[in-house]
């Protein structure tokens, strides 16, 4: 047979194979992963006897093709790995990823170091390969698959904060245990000297700098896919090709590490580019992405298992001594990272408490997969490293990660069984009692209006409803057993149950085009931070985390900061305009969540329960409104224009509903309605992205809102103005702090603030056209009261240079500011004579 057909032969047939494992694993319950290394073993050792016998027909050209397929070790870092770690980091939920990027890299780096430190150190005495052969075996092991662990995370409702720290740990991880495996390999293979400060140095550069060439392509990829916008052949044509694109720049041109420009493009791409590629692409675009990190993954497990059977076939009985030797320490590195380093970061405030059982599951839940697979495969074939060390790396490495596979992967659950965190609660026990009861109440009514309604007679409803009815009965004498929810139990589960519906309400709005995707992921971030809250602390950790849902976040203070030292406006009113957004989208949200809360949970857990909950909900919607209302003054327009939007969304989710509607009685065709949604379509792109926020902060406008600058001609306005910089305060910022060094005054354009003198039992209020922080500069003493904006104030800032050089060209101008300043002056000396 031709070679081609021979690889395609073989490729289909594994293609087939993959496809009903997939169906097998879900029926036996087994981890997909754990049966495809199990196949795989099969497979290999299958392959190698059939081969032999040989013979004419499809099924003897079916094994030879699988024993002759050849892999070069190379292509499992080139082919597979950039498709894997894509795939892996566009899940990823950037924003999330973000707020505890810190972290996630102390536990990536910190894990991946202590790992090759303990496993090298372990098998370094047990063997003559050398301490950088026993290294590379603690590197190729230290990367961590997450699927298994975060999946069963998910199914136990552990902290969102934890799961996402497991996740980006895993995913940094790999690239951290690439970049480490790369240089050691290098050392191994004599291209690097051994030398440890060198070798650190040479992974923080390979680190750092995969991290540039990977901001860039993704940057890059942004650019130029906004062309191809509802082109979505093409729009993930572009995703695939800068996978490789991002990893052969890095690699080979930049010469830095390969895979971590990979995960930082697709960090960039989630995060950026979600909002450049049409919506719709998105989702076909993230079912592509997991298509080929299956085939990826699915591959590289087959095809590495396949080449066990000979390796471990080869191995010795030291192997063994040594096997058991690995296992232990890469246990006790797993566990050093669960029980020293996890602590520790909770400890510093970085993350959340994690219980004994959880950290038993995560360090038992540490299974190895298809990337430290792909690693070990890369080493046999290479000439320049000894043929020892390469079967020391080979047996060590896929014996372990198959040790993890086979035993580890399947008693995860079990162990899971036995710490409990599987059971019920005796609150959730009473709960899913109380939903079983009102759904099966429900369904008996039904049926008995049905058969009303079709002549049936009631004795044959009965009958048919008659298991329901021996449900409720049981039920009923579970709850009379003792298993009633206490008040605060009851609290917490209707908290748990608002978050959850709240997630789903913001969801649903995407769906439907009415909230954008970057709102809806600010959202659900904050959504996460109230379970999170209300996990560790009820309601009140609820309350706390809905404060810090709508303060201001650290972003839009850096913009802030941007906006006043380089006087550039374009971060502060993205922020902004993501504020009014996300706070319109939340009072919405907050109303429907009321009617549910009254209609729905009321009957669930109990009046009493719904009216509290109703409670926390009119707080938060107040606070919400508020600041709603505070943005709303000061861009009315904009505040017009974003819910003139919002309805015009509303409007065509409508539309499309009626049309949708209207093929469905099949009053109009499939090509009506083709051509109905494509108008759609045209129309929704035009509200899909909210219009830019004017600050509205340039000078040369504000200026003549200030009453002392009225006369001044035009020239000399012009020249004022260009003295001065615009400035947003927020609410509630402090602008001057008694006690300070002043350099600088404020002229106020648009808002309120409040000065507090000390001494004077009500604080000041100083509006548009007045304005502060003169008299320190006049004085050349300390600023003598705190000055703080009430709600977003306008602000023109002069410095205090430009202030002398003001006050000596013009001298009316002078004379007005000193006059208002004497006057305070007086008010200051009043009220110390007074004390
Ligand atoms: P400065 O001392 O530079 O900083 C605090 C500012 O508060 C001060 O300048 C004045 O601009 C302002 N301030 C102090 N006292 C009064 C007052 N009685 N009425 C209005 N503004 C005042």
């Amino acid at each position: 047979m031709h070679d081609i057909v021979s690889i395609l032969f073989g490729v289909a047939g594994l293609l087939v194979l993959l496809g009903f494992l997939q169906a097998v694993a879900g029926r036996l319950n087994v981890p997909y992963t754990v049966l495809l290394a199990g196949a795989g073993v099969a497979l290999g050792l299958l392959a190698g006897v059939l081969a032999q016998i040989g013979g004419p027909g499809p099924f003897a050209d079916f094994w030879r093709a699988i024993s002759e397929f050849n892999l070069p070790a190379e292509a499992y870092l080139y082919l597979f790995l950039p498709l894997l770690l894509f795939e892996m980091a566009l899940a990823i939920e950037v924003r999330r990823l973000l707020d505890d990027l810190a972290p996630i890299l102390l536990l990536a780096v910190g894990a991946v170091l202590v790992s090759t430190f303990v496993v090298g150190a372990a098998l370094a005495p047990f063997t003559d390969v050398g301490l950088i052969a026993c290294l590379l075996v603690g590197a190729i092991l230290a990367t961590t698959d997450p699927v298994a662990v975060v999946g069963i995370f998910r199914d136990l409702g552990a902290p969102r904060r934890l799961a996402m720290l497991i996740e980006g740990e895993s995913l940094f991880n790999d690239a951290a245990a690439i970049v480490l495996f790369t240089l050691l390999y290098g050392m191994l293979a004599g291209d690097r000297p051994a030398d440890i400060p060198q070798a650190l140095l040479a992974f923080v550069w390979s680190f750092g700098g995969g991290i540039a060439v990977g901001l860039v392509m993704g940057r890059l990829l942004c650019v130029l896919v906004t062309p191809l916008r509802d082109l979505p052949m093409a729009e993930i044509s572009l995703t695939v090709a800068f996978a490789y694109l991002s990893f052969i720049v890095a690699q080979h041109y930049a010469e830095v590490s390969g895979v971590v420009a990979v995960v930082v493009t697709a960090l960039v791409v989630s995060a950026l580019g979600r909002t450049r590629i049409s919506p719709r692409t998105w989702d076909g675009l993230e079912q592509v992405w997991k298509q080929l990190g299956f085939w990826a993954s699915s591959f590289v497990f087959l095809l590495a298992a396949m080449k066990v059977p000979p390796i471990l076939l080869d191995a010795e009985a030291s192997d063994l001594l040594l096997g058991g030797v690995l296992v232990v320490a890469a246990l006790v590195a797993r566990a050093v990272v669960c029980f020293g380093l996890l602590p520790l970061l909770t400890w510093a405030g970085l993350a959340h408490k994690v219980s004994y059982a959880f950290k038993t599951v995560i360090l038992w839940g540490g299974l190895r997969g298809a990337v430290s697979l792909a690693l070990a495969l890369a080493i046999p074939e290479d000439p320049n490293v000894a043929e020892e060390v390469q079967d020391f790396v080979a047996v060590l490495a896929t014996g372990y990660v198959l040790f993890t596979l086979l035993v580890q992967g399947t008693t995860l659950k079990p162990l899971i069984h036995l710490l409990r965190l599987d059971r019920l609660s005796a609150a959730q026990v009473a709960i899913r009692n109380r939903a079983l009861a009102l759904a099966l109440t429900q369904v008996q009514e039904h049926i008995e209006v049905v058969a009303w309604h079709e002549g049936i007679d009631l004795d044959i409803a009965h009958r048919a409803t008659r298991q329901y009815g021996e449900k409720l009965d049981a039920i009923g004498r579970d709850l009379v057993a003792g298993c009633v929810l206490e008040e605060k139990d009851r609290l917490f589960t209707g908290l748990v149950i608002l978050i959850n519906h709240e997630e789903s309400l913001y969801r649903s709005h995407f769906r439907e085009g009415i909230v954008s995707r970057v709102i809806v992921e600010t959202l659900i971030t904050r959504v996460g931070w109230l379970y999170d809250g209300a996990r560790a602390e009820g309601r009140a950790g609820y309350e706390a985390a809905s404060e810090r849902a709508t303060g201001f976040t650290q972003r839009m203070i850096w913009a802030q900061r941007i906006q006043q030292r380089l006087g550039l406006d374009w971060p502060l009113a993205r922020r902004l305009s993501v504020r009014f957004e996300a706070l319109l989208v939340t009072c919405m949200v907050l109303r429907e969540l009321q009617d549910f809360c009254r209609h729905k949970l009321a009957a669930l857990l109990s009046e009493a329960t719904a009216r509290t909950l109703g409670e926390v909900l009119e707080t938060r919607g107040k606070v919400a409104e508020k600041a709603l209302a505070a943005l709303r003054q000061h861009y009315p327009d904009y505040a017009q224009l974003l819910e003139h939007q919002y309805l015009s969304r509303v409007a065509l989710r409508r539309e499309e509903a009626e049309y949708e509607g209207l093929r469905a009685e099949s009053l109009i065709g499939q090509e009506i309605l083709n051509d109905l949604k494509g108008d759609l379509e045209r129309r929704r792109a035009a509200v899909e992205h909210p219009p830019p926020l004017e600050l509205g902060l340039l000078p040369a406008q504000l200026v003549s809102r200030v009453p002392i600058f009225a006369g001044l001609g035009e020239d000399r306005l012009g020249a004022i103005a260009r003295q001065l910089r615009g400035r947003l305060a927020l609410p509630d910022e402090m602008l001057i702090q008694r006690g300070e060094r002043g350099d600088a005054m404020f002229f106020i354009c648009a808002g309120t603030v409040d000065v507090r003198v000390p001494g004077l039992a009500t604080p000041i209020h100083l509006g548009s056209g007045e304005f502060f922080g003169e008299m320190a500069l006049l004085s050349r003493q300390p600023r003598n009261a705190d000055v703080r904006a009430i709600g977003y104030c306008h602000l023109l800032e002069l410095s205090e240079a430009d202030f002398r050089r003001l006050i000596e060209q013009d001298q009316e101008l002078r004379g007005h500011i000193l006059a208002t300043a004497r006057e305070r002056k007086l008010t200051l000396d009043h009220l110390e004579g007074g004390v």
